[in-house]
């Protein structure tokens, strides 16, 4: 039986995030250059994204580029740019019935591609089906900066109290407050860290590992990923009696 069968279509995780890793050492590993890496990277995208959409993912968040990313090579980050520039068409979106969003520090990348960006969102927005968000230029740390800054403009102008400043408060300033946490978060290529990713956002998300790079990680491994997932209990600090006392009750 194939995981794709085995995925419990009740019970999906309604946001997952993914740290696409791995396509630098997937393209050496052919003997090509870390761009054809990049290029076959994106590609991917387009077939877990299609896949996504026909499970009925509500949110998938993808770390695209991280503010990290832009202390590589000049070469790498304008090829990297390149590609996405390449990838931001309408089509495959407007066929997926899916809105694009993205978070992190747009102002940052080429005009370019901010105006591509913007572009994207305006003509996805009334779109029903699943909302891809894309990481760029994003860190936990640069959006936490960012947040507290503007929660401490609003202190300065007399709008709040920081007496009133709540958890609340604080998911509400972040770029992600239009969508859930994620349930899950997948990260490809091997390593075991967030770099710097949804680091608030995943305090209690569920963490899956695998060692395939990116380019290779196709509907059948994210379908694993989900049945993983999906045999997990999710506590948030209760007891297994008393989650299995609530799922009765449900
Ligand atoms: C992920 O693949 C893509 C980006 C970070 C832009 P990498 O480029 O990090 O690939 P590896 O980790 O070097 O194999
Ligand atoms: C994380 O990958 C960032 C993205 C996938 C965009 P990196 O390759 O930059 O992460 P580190 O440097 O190995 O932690
Ligand atoms: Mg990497």
């Amino acid at each position: 039986m194939t995981y794709k069968e085995q995925v419990d279509y009740n019970r999906l995780p309604h946001h997952i995030a993914i740290i696409m890793d791995g396509n630098g050492r997937w393209a050496n590993a052919k003997g090509m250059e870390r761009t054809m890496g990049h290029q076959e990277g994106a590609q991917n995208v387009h077939d877990i994204m299609t896949a996504a959409t026909a499970m009925g993912i509500d949110y998938l968040t993808l770390y695209t580029f991280s503010t990290e990313n832009w202390n590589r090579p000049a070469q790498e980050v304008s090829a990297l740019m390149a590609i996405l520039l390449q990838h931001l068409e309408e089509e495959l979106f407007m066929k997926n019935n899916a809105r694009f969003r993205t978070i992190g520090e747009i102002e940052r990348l080429p005009q370019i591609v901010q105006d591509a960006i913007h572009h994207l969102v305006n003509v996805t927005s009334k779109n029903t089906g699943t909302c891809l968000v894309l990481a760029l230029s994003y860190s936990s740390r640069w959006e936490m900066a960012q947040a507290v800054r503007h929660i401490a403009e609003k202190v300065e102008a007399g709008e709040m109290k920081a007496s009133d400043i709540d958890e609340t408060t604080i998911d509400q300033h972040l770029e992600t407050r239009f969508m859930p946490e994620p349930e899950l978060m997948i990260r490809t290529g091997g390593e075991q860290r967030l770099s710097n990713f949804l680091l608030i956002q995943s305090a209690y998300t569920e963490l899956y590992f695998t060692d395939i790079y990116w380019p290779d990680f196709n509907e059948e491994e994210l379908c694993k990923a989900i049945c993983d997932y999906q045999g997990r209990q999710r506590r948030f600090g209760k007891t297994e009696a008393q989650v299995e006392e609530q799922e009765k009750n449900k």
